[in-house]
């Protein structure tokens, strides 16, 4: 049986953040949660090896059939130190880091089809900055150096420590004890052993890997070049699958997003936390947590989350937050917020729905086939029935019944010549 171990108690100094590492996210969801969901495609014994900030990526980590367990970081700090306390089941034993979360489930499957004691990750880097060096004479492993640890030759070598291991149980029994910590971090270092099972003659299998799938995360940037290639796959997976994507490197499409049927996105669009059904979301519109079928967004629009438009069409410079609008036509500068519209109206440029009086949020109801002049105010809580006509710039504080007309506006003046009296006749 195959056991992963998932490394997620350190500090993350590099990282220079409040946040533990792991719970940093790239397009929307947390690292450590990508190399759970990955780690799961291969086994369901999983344990999770949290310390600081416990509760908080517990919270994260504990939605998963996994096991957590606490490391003592004060007593034993490093990434051997970590494996100490994990009852060790399986009689392979996968370890990752969880600051890996580009790692793939098929490629992770390799590491068990490998007969060796070890099976250690290898990548062969132009810049190794940030890993652990592998020494390699005459085609063998002979060990991992730290960075921190390394000589000037040391840190030449391109050979690097991908941070995926694979040991048979006996041999993390038998060596986990054996780790010290006289070394520059003054931790236990889980990459040690390699160099004792190598005078003790074991197998050991360097598997070479691709970096791009194996980067670990230790700095912003980091994150913020893992979070681009993501992205990449989150957008190449969609696009597989039937939706258009217009310039696709100016897009941000997050985990959480799902399309269905034919769909079309504009460049510059930002989508998180969206279901997008049969709909154009023009360019550079940002959509949040909304469901959107069947309609037309933006370009330049915003719908904020619980939002559910259905044939719906949305102009430039539109704000809808928490509404649920069915049939309609909201064409330019709008705010529509805590707002429920119905099939047939339109909604005419510079409407706002004031849903807030300082203290408390109010609904706005507007009924089937209204037409809602230019630069109307509806003041909610309010009800507009089915087929009204509200006049242009009027401000709608009380409810309208069916059929009727709504207007309020202050009488306009025209005042003869006044201009010439004010600035003076030309010449
Ligand atoms: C580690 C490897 C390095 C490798 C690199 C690959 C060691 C000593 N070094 O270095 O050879 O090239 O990964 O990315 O293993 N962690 C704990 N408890 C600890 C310390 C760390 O659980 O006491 C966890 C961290 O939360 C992290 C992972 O182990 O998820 C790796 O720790 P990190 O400090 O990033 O190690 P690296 O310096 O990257
Ligand atoms: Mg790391």
């Amino acid at each position: 049986m195959l056991q992963v171990i998932i490394l997620a108690a350190g500090k993350g100094t590099r990282m220079k953040s409040s946040k533990a590492k792991v719970l940093h996210t790239l397009c929307t969801k947390s690292m450590i949660e990508y190399v759970i969901e990955e780690s799961l495609k291969l086994t369901d014994s999983i344990n999770v090896v949290l310390n600081h900030q416990f509760e908080k990526v517990k919270e994260v980590a504990q939605k998963y059939p996994i096991k957590i367990i606490k490391q003592d970081l004060e007593k034993y700090p490093g990434t051997g130190g970590a494996i100490k306390e994990v009852e060790l089941k399986g009689d392979k034993i996968l370890i990752l880091n969880g600051d890996m979360p580009l790692i793939q489930a098929n490629e992770l499957k390799k590491f068990a089809e490998i007969d060796a004691d070890i099976v250690m990750s290898v990548m062969k880097l132009d810049n190794p900055d940030g890993y652990g060096s592998v020494v390699i004479e005459k085609g063998d492993v002979k060990k991992i150096v730290e960075q921190k640890d390394c000589t000037e030759e040391e840190l030449k070598i391109p050979y690097v420590n991908a941070g995926v291991y694979l040991f048979k149980k006996e041999v993390l029994q038998k060596y986990l004890p054996l780790l010290s910590n006289n070394n520059a971090q003054k931790e236990y270092y889980l990459t040690d052993i390699i160099e004792m099972a190598v005078n003790d003659n074991l197998k050991i299998a360097a598997l070479e890997v691709n970096e791009e799938n194996f980067k670990g995360v230790n700095s912003k940037l980091d994150l913020a070049k893992a979070e681009e290639i993501m992205c990449k796959r989150i957008k190449e997976y969609w696009m597989k699958r039937g939706v258009i994507m217009h310039l696709p490197d100016t897009i941000y499409i997050d985990a959480y997003t799902s399309f269905e049927g034919e769909c079309e996105v504009g460049s510059g669009c930002v989508i998180k936390k969206s279901v997008i059904i049969e709909s154009e979301i023009r360019p550079l519109s940002v959509v949040e947590e909304a469901v959107i079928k069947n309609s037309g967004i933006g370009p330049m629009a915003r719908i904020r989350p619980k939002s559910e438009l259905i044939d719906t069409h949305i102009g430039n410079f539109v704000e809808v937050k928490a509404s649920k609008l069915k049939g309609i036509k909201a064409g330019h500068l709008s705010y529509l917020g805590d707002s429920e519209i119905d099939e047939g109206t339109n909604i005419g440029a510079g409407t706002i729905t004031c849903n807030y009086d300082g203290k408390n949020k109010y609904k706005t109801k507007i009924g089937k086939n209204v037409f809602v002049g230019s630069d109307t105010k509806l003041i909610a809580p309010v009800v507009i029935e089915d087929d009204v006509i509200i006049a242009a710039g009027s401000v709608v504080n009380k409810d309208v019944k069916k059929g009727s007309l709504a207007i309020s506006r202050a009488p306009l003046k025209i005042v003869k010549d006044f201009y010439y009296k004010f600035f003076g006749r030309e010449n």
